[in-house]
């Protein structure tokens, strides 16, 4: 069972999770902080569920999650401040944040996979979706959902990526609410140097992205492209030098190593 008490004596942020919804069950946590009609405003609203009926992740795949043992949350930005018109450096804020807590809380080597996954020895342990609805041509909420694998330790279906979870990685159950605490505690630290220095969050990201340098392909749909990932540039977008050393720069899609 999830304690609010414990969680919330751990949260330290000023804004980032202090209006915080729980639910035992949701369709998917995007869906419902991203519903205007679910009356979800205040900045750093966070909704929080044990269990995701449509959990989904990138491209529309599915999320599969059980119950009461991991977490997913989704993080409400509404205000102009926070908004960003290019997530992709959102997206690494996001997932430097779990990487910090791992690391701190479970001294877990964690590797940023482009651009958003948290992986451990190759295996991924929480995956982020961004969405945003907009207002006329202005984005007017941005969501931030995250699922971090913590307690599961069995998994079924089929991962383009192996799946894993913390309490695979330690050999013992890790406490959510102080993991979730940590996590947002990062998140809301991230965010403001996002807001004043984003090439800080661009530096620290690198640091820990290990496939720089590396022969790569990248799927989008039906295309697929090969070539080295050279660097990421001041947005957060791939460089992908191809035979002829010319480099494209690229938006979105799935990153393997070749
Ligand atoms: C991915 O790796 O494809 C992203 C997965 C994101 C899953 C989380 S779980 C909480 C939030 N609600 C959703 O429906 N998806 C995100």
């Amino acid at each position: 069972m999830f304690s609010f008490e414990s969680f919330d004596i751990k949260l330290d942020t000023e804004f980032i999770g202090r209006n915080f919804v729980f639910s035992e069950e949701a369709d998917s946590t995007n869906s419902v902080l991203l519903d205007k009609g679910n009356k979800y405003t205040i900045n750093g609203t966070v909704f929080y569920t044990e269990k995701q009926l449509k959990g989904r992740g990138r491209k529309n795949r599915p999320w599969y999650s059980a119950k009461e043992l991991n977490l997913l949350f989704s993080i409400l930005l509404s205000n102009k401040k926070y908004i960003t018109e290019n997530p992709v450096l959102l997206n690494f804020a996001a997932s430097l944040a779990v990487g910090n807590a791992l690391e701190n809380l479970y001294q877990l080597k964690v590797e940023l996979k482009w651009p958003n996954d948290v992986l451990i020895d190759g295996k991924k342990l929480c995956g982020i979706l961004i969405e945003s609805t907009s207002e006329g041509n202005k984005i007017d909420r941005l969501v931030i959902g995250l699922g971090i694998n913590v307690n599961q330790t069995m998994f079924q279906g089929s991962y383009s990526i192996p799946p894993t979870s913390v309490k695979l990685e330690i050999n013992e159950n890790a406490e959510r609410e102080r993991l979730l605490a940590e996590v947002l505690n990062n998140f809301e630290e991230l965010l403001l140097v996002l807001i004043e220095s984003p090439e800080n969050i661009l530096k620290d990201w690198k640091q820990r992205c290990s496939m720089i340098g590396d022969k790569i392909s990248i799927t989008e749909g039906e295309e697929v492209k090969y070539g080295i990932f050279e660097d990421v540039d001041e947005n957060g977008f791939l460089l992908l030098k191809d035979n002829n050393d010319r480099i494209e720069k690229i938006h979105c899609g799935d990153v393997s190593l070749r």
